[in-house]
């Protein structure tokens, strides 16, 4: 193997998904602990946003700085270097999720024991789904009373339409967690007190299990036999396909259950994977440089328009001072002062390579969806807008100002912040979001750096899809008949907004030959 190919094969590049409170943030502060980017731990659970308002949330955008270098967080395990790319945990903010799921190898999903299967967790996957992410499951929590593992992995199988394959099991629950079996290479770890090491027995049959478990040993014995005996067993290929998810016990809060998760991903997690240009596939360890942008955040300095792009590289290396095209704005700059995220020597990149994340600045010539490289016309694809689900009507105050609202809008939507919808029928802006915080952010980032003062109304659209017809006949029958829902996004594609799923679904039928699409590329 080449260096480069040495350097790829050591990636894994992932993201957690869960239901806010399910432990999110109290287990990337201990695999941050376990890479040993133990002076980073406590910054994650400082800028933690979920249960944040959004008072908390301009705070929060003071301290922009920090947000930034922790978006991504790079450590060392077991001789891989493991990226692992924050998600807002706030529903509010769930494009930005979306979208980084859409730049990850896997995902690691966190359930709560007591909980089981939750809203969000659900949406999170139904993204994981658009690119059969191999998905990872972390029942967390088992030092409190929860529901039993068996009914817990019938519902990640029967909501999530994911099979289980427990891979640990716990030992009793709450106040009677005592430890874990591991499934996989039939060993026993009993916990002692807290920083104690396990004790360690081999081979679930062990009578010494007796001696410490007395009754309890052989109701352990048959509990595993009947999950076993119910589920699949661990298949590599099944949860590459994102057909299977290998399933951990655990807690968060007492590290127990943590080293088993994280051996395991190092060993089965997928290295960074070839990614679908429109021209052709590329590989990551192709020699040339690659990337694309599947996040910008707003940076330190707002009245600059001061941005970061994170750039996901797909393939080769990047290094500092390094010539790059920007292919959309068709230019070729040299980048000295990429961020990398780094937890032990964070700071201006030296190398990266594909898997890692670079961070670039801007001031708003970056969109979402980019692509870099070393001179190729490549785009890269999948990179999608969500169909929104909430909307608002702009009124601005002064209606001198329209213009400089028209520019932030656009800025805010190639940004990701929103989506800007334009009906046919009228000279109205029409924001869509996935969340309803979004419509604040935008408003205070309008006045703060655009001089915009507006308020947003309620407007009779429940949902939007992005149109692709046929033909240019039928485009315009359309135009002709279906004007009252008909709108321009952003980026000048036509969209239907819909004022609720039945009037959807009735167009939809009326209309078989126009696709109605729920993403759109940029
Ligand atoms: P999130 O990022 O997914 O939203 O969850 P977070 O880690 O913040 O955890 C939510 C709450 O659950 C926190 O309690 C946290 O301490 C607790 N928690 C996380 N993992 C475990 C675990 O393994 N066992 C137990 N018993 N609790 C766990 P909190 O009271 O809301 O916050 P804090 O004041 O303790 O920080």
């Amino acid at each position: 193997m080449s260096e480069l190919e040495l350097q790829i094969d050591k990636r894994r590049t992932f993201a957690i998904i869960s239901h806010p409170d399910a432990g999110k943030t109290t287990l990337t502060e201990k695999l941050l602990l376990y890479g040993g980017a133990i002076q980073m731990a406590g910054t994650v659970k400082a800028r933690k946003s979920d249960r944040h308002a959004t008072s908390d949330w301009m705070e929060m955008e003071k301290q922009r700085g920090i947000s930034v270098t922790s978006s991504v967080m790079q450590f060392a395990y077991g001789g891989s270097i493991v990226n692992l790319l924050d998600t807002p945990g706030h529903a509010d903010f769930s494009e930005d999720t979306y979208r980084t799921l859409t730049a990850v190898d896997s995902a690691l999903m966190v359930i709560d024991v007591a909980k089981g299967v939750e809203e969000r967790t659900i949406k999170l996957m139904e993204v994981c789904r658009l690119r059969d992410t191999p998905i990872m499951t972390f029942i967390n929590k088992l030092d409190r009373e929860g529901r039993e593992p068996i009914e817990l992995m019938d519902e990640v199988e029967s909501v999530l339409k994911i099979q289980c394959s427990p891979m640990t099991w716990p030992i009793g629950m709450g106040k009677r967690f005592k430890g874990l079996y591991r499934i996989y290479d039939d060993t026993i770890l009993l916990y002692g007190a807290a920083g104690e090491e396990p004790k360690i027995l081999q081979g679930l049959d062990n009578l010494k299990l007796d001696q410490i478990l007395g009754p309890d040993a052989q109701e352990l014995r048959d509990e595993v036999e009947l999950a076993v005996g119910a589920s699949p067993e661990f298949n590599l290929s099944d949860y590459l396909a994102g057909k299977l998810t290998p399933v951990f016990f655990g807690s968060a809060l007492r590290t127990h259950g943590i080293d088993e998760m994280l051996d395991n991903f190092v060993k089965y997690a997928p290295a960074p994977q070839p990614r679908e240009s429109e021209s052709r596939e590329v590989a990551p360890a192709e020699s040339k440089f690659t990337g694309f942008v599947f996040k910008i955040q707003a940076n330190m300095d707002p009245a600059h328009h001061d941005r970061v792009a994170f750039v996901r590289i797909t393939s080769g290396s990047f290094r500092k001072g390094m010539k790059v095209r920007h292919v959309r704005a068709k230019k070729d700059m040299a980048i000295h002062n990429a961020i990398t995220f780094m937890a032990a020597k964070r700071g201006a990149a030296e190398v990266a390579y594909a898997g890692d994340i670079l961070g670039l600045h801007n001031h708003g010539t970056i969109q979402i969806g980019d692509t870099f490289t070393e001179g190729e016309n490549l785009k890269f694809i999948g990179i999608p807008n969500f169909a929104p689900e909430l909307f608002r009507r702009v009124r601005l105050a002064d209606p001198l100002r329209a213009k400089a609202l028209q520019k932030g809008l656009i800025q805010l939507s190639e940004e990701g912040a929103t989506q800007v919808f334009r009906p046919v029928m009228n000279n109205s802006l029409v924001l869509g979001a996935v969340g309803i915080l979004q419509f604040d952010v935008v408003a205070y980032r309008l006045k703060n750096e655009y001089g915009v003062d507006c308020a947003f109304e309620s407007v009779p659209v429940a949902t939007a899809r992005w149109l692709e017809f046929p033909d240019a006949k039928q485009e315009q029958e359309f135009q002709r008949k279906a004007n009252a829902n008909l709108a321009r996004d952003g980026a000048d594609t036509w969209a239907y907004i819909a004022p609720n799923m039945a009037n959807l679904r009735l167009t939809m039928e009326r209309w078989p030959e126009v696709k109605f699409h729920a993403t759109r590329e940029h």
